[in-house]
């Protein structure tokens, strides 16, 4: 587009201003109700005239494949987690009110899985094979004063696709922009803070612009920023001049005084107002999100975030929300984030493709640093269809739309181009990675650029030195699988190669022990929780002390569907499974991650069978010391100390009072002979008691115990409510082994979406209104209507007393604007 020469001016509003409201140039309007769909091909499917009264009506996001059944013969395989997938088609009529003449209009679509193709009133928008890129399509010159029809077709038949779950269909939110002829593009603010200290910082703003008027426009594009309470704190004008049909970008440089710092403890937004006036009239009206933080990688002290070294503790995460599917309520994940936060993870890893925009929005929220990863394929493939049949053709372009969208996310601090690329030991794959790299550079030259290497140092075919060297940050898959690594780790590069900066990208995380960790033979305890953890504590212990490795990330925080072997259907690979809950791995991450004090004995104490038997009972913590008392009876005082004191002052003194150290082990473990009862395990620190941990044998179920995240809801069709449902004896202790079948019935302005018991053995479809509990549990996820007033949900099994909880369900407070609410 021709380039159009413009004139910028500064004006900083010294005393801030309350933020006026907003005005009415533009809407972002969700357009997810009343689609209809069926699931089949149809070749008629895209035309207006196509008689579709049959058709399945619901609403978006929508996953057909988590509505299926679990089948072993499935096309996806274990991968895909044997659900079924297929062809299917989405259609949506819809009336534009007239203020939307001589509007720019546009269709959003946050994610589609996989292969669609878009038509608008008999005309062909275009396709994308990504399914998990967010794109947009310009209806403008194609809407009608009356009806229109949108149509989507998807394709997901062609299988396998994929090495984990990816859901089928228009599993993320649809939106509808509306905007003048001038207007601000589409995902056109990037927001940058090159500057930043205490006393200031320099926001430095680039607006993308576009005129589609057949007339040259003019205008005012003023930047306001706006602090977490609305308040203008400095603002800057630039006027803006552009011919018929042309774009620019214009560049603003804003000082913001005493700035209050993104970080993971205090993640402090602003906002950026973005106003295009043209005399008196708001012709746009936009706002972008934004952190002021600074990000420094170095070959010696890792990662700094506001001048303090900050070691990455993450987990990689894929993007299905259990028994959802990969149509996940954001209140799911909110839950998700939020027991990652208090296990003391700071860091996430995106695995292995650009997520939903509002799990970016909750990171930038909560506190979470982000590495944004692309792909997990390039011109090599992992599965026969993976992206690499679409690399050479779409990469640059789907990357592209990756980095506008997600550039302005504060939590992002670091873009991976790609998981255990078969390509990083070939020649070749030194190229595609130089290409990939400029795009990144080019279009954020803020933050640096890994890939997760699975082959460094490998035996047969390694990853290219050269490929290493090409990458602004080196990422390490499993740092410890060959030979001397395993004690080694990085020692050995960072002896090679000085210069390199280092990142764990993917360790091995606790494994899941499952209700039958002593093994199944009766008369032996086979403890498999056990040779797990040497492993991880070797590796965590090295990467806590040593500065110049930026951190890792723990392959997985949650567990997710696919990548199994029949009977599972997922894998158990997190340290929360998938209906919500902490496994004992948990507590060791938050042991080493959190300061607060933690103390978590297991297993649990229900081996009706095995008295006398000796089991290992471990705890996880971070006290001085700890005792262990059964049925009362002391085990003795143990004691692990990670990072040992040194002497301080003079030979033989301590800063903190010393202790006799029991084990290097970062658990501390006692031989206990089994008989039922209690164990109760006491935490010190300097001396005093400061935190208990009780395991009590529980008899019978009695009854049936619920509770849920959250007794109010949104009634706004989307808004869901996470119910937990334990089997409890009669003194209310969780049943560990109990498999009772818990029915649900559900009354009110609600309905059932899913349910689980987080055992991946367990393939009876999510849609079920029943499921045998699993340790004692069964979750499920229930969702509003748009009607205010309230859900009841029972819960019920043979035999138990059953229990029920209400939740309220609220005027939709929701500040986003629904299509069919808009006048
Ligand atoms: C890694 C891979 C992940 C996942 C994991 C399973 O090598 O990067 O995507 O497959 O193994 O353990």
């Amino acid at each position: 587009m021709k380039k159009i020469c413009f004139i910028a001016f500064l004006i900083i509003i010294v005393s801030p201003t309350i933020y006026a409201k907003q005005s009415n140039a533009r809407y972002h309007l969700l357009m997810d109700r009343g689609w209809k769909f069926f699931l089949g091909d149809d070749k008629n499917a895209s035309t207006v005239d196509f008689n579709d009264q049959s058709w399945r009506i619901l609403d978006l996001p929508h996953d057909w494949s988590i509505e299926g059944e679990f089948k072993k013969g499935e096309a996806t395989g274990g991968g895909g987690g044997y659900l079924p997938t297929g062809i299917g088609w989405y259609r949506k009529q819809f009336v534009l009110p007239s203020l939307v003449r001589g509007k720019q209009v546009s269709i959003q679509f946050d994610g589609i899985y996989m292969n669609s193709e878009v038509w608008v009133n008999n005309h062909y928008l275009g396709k994308r094979p990504n399914g998990y890129i967010s794109f947009v399509y310009d209806l403008t010159p194609y809407l009608l004063p009356g009806k229109n029809t949108i149509a989507v077709k998807v394709d997901n038949s062609v299988q396998p696709n994929s090495r984990w779950y990816s859901g089928s269909g228009i599993y993320r939110h649809v939106w509808l922009n509306i905007t003048n002829p001038l207007h601000i593009a589409q995902w056109g603010t990037y927001v940058t803070t090159p500057e930043v200290s205490a006393a200031a910082a320099t926001v430095s703003v680039k607006t993308k612009i576009e005129n589609n008027s057949a007339d040259a426009g003019k205008g005012t594009l003023i930047s306001e920023i706006l602090d977490e309470s609305g308040h203008q704190v400095a603002s800057e004008e630039t006027a803006v001049s552009l011919s018929a049909k042309a774009s620019d970008s214009f560049s603003q440089q804003i000082q913001v005084r005493l700035p209050a710092l993104w970080s993971v403890d205090s993640p402090h937004l602003y906002k950026l107002h973005s106003i295009i006036k043209s005399g008196s009239k708001t012709i746009d009206d936009f706002q972008s999100t934004f952190g002021i933080r600074n990000i420094e990688y170095s070959a010696v002290n890792g990662f700094v975030l506001n001048g303090k070294r900050l070691k990455m503790n993450g987990v990689c995460l894929h993007h299905d929300g259990g028994c959802v599917g990969a149509a996940v309520p954001v209140k799911i994940w909110e839950a998700r984030l939020k027991l990652l936060k208090d296990m003391g993870c700071n860091a996430i890893r995106t695995s292995h493709n650009p997520v939903a925009p509002e799990v970016l929005d909750l990171c930038d929220k909560m506190g979470f640093l982000v590495m944004d990863e692309a792909f997990d394929a390039w011109e090599t493939g992992k599965v026969i269809n993976d992206y690499h049949v679409y690399f050479d053709e779409w990469s640059q372009i789907d990357l592209t739309g990756q980095i506008h969208r997600d550039r302005n996310h504060p939590s992002i601090v670091l873009w991976s181009a790609g998981n255990e690329i078969p390509d990083q030991t070939k020649d070749k794959g030194v190229e595609l990675l130089k290409g990939l790299l400029a795009t990144f550079h080019r279009e954020d030259p803020t933050r640096p650029v890994t890939t997760a290497n699975d082959d460094i140092a490998a035996d047969s075919n390694s990853t290219k030195l050269a490929f290493m060297e090409a990458e602004d940050i080196v990422g390490y898959n499993y740092v410890d699988r060959w030979h001397e690594r395993r004690e080694l780790f990085y020692s050995l590069d960072r002896y090679d190669h000085p210069n390199l900066k280092m990142i764990g990208t993917e360790s091995e995380s606790l494994r899941n022990p499952r209700e039958d960790s002593l093994g199944s033979d009766k008369n032996k305890v086979h403890p498999n929780y056990l040779s797990g953890m040497i492993r991880t504590e070797q590796l965590w212990k090295f990467v806590a002390v040593h500065d110049y490795v930026i951190g890792d990330f723990m392959w997985t925080g949650i567990d997710y569907l696919g990548e199994a072997r029949w009977p599972n259907k997922g894998s158990i690979s997190g340290e929360i499974d998938m209906t919500n809950r902490p496994k004992d791995g948990y507590y060791f991450y938050q042991s080493q991650w959190t300061g607060k004090p933690v103390l978590h004995l297991f297993p649990h104490w229900n081996w009706a069978g095995r008295e006398g038997q000796i089991i290992p009972v471990v705890a996880y913590t971070n006290c001085d010391s700890v005792e262990l008392f059964v049925n009362g009876k002391s085990y003795g005082v143990k004691v692990q100390e990670f990072p040992r004191q040194g002497n301080a002052y003079a030979w033989n003194r301590y800063a903190k009072p010393y202790v006799n150290i029991t084990t290097a082990d970062l658990h501390l473990s006692w031989d206990v002979v089994y008989e039922p009862g209690t164990l109760k395990a006491v935490g010190r620190k300097n001396g005093k008691q400061v935190i208990i941990d009780e395991i009590i044998t529980a008899g019978k179920p009695y009854a049936l115990k619920i509770s849920t995240d959250s007794g109010k809801v949104n009634a706004d069709g989307n808004d869901v409510a996470l119910i937990y449902v334990d089997v409890v004896d009669d003194k209310g202790n969780v049943v560990p082994n109990a498999h009772n079948l818990v029915n649900f019935s559900i009354t009110g302005n609600g309905k059932l979406i899913g349910v689980d018991n987080g055992d991946q053995r367990d393939t009876n479809s999510f849609r079920l209104k029943y499921r045998e509990a699993f340790k004692g549990h069964v979750y499920a996820v229930i969702q509003a209507d748009r009607k205010p007033g309230n859900i009841n949900v029972t819960a019920q099994a043979d035999g138990l007393i059953q229990t029920s909880v209400k939740i309220e369900t609220s005027k939709n407070n929701s500040s986003v604007l629904s299509f069919d609410d808009f006048k």
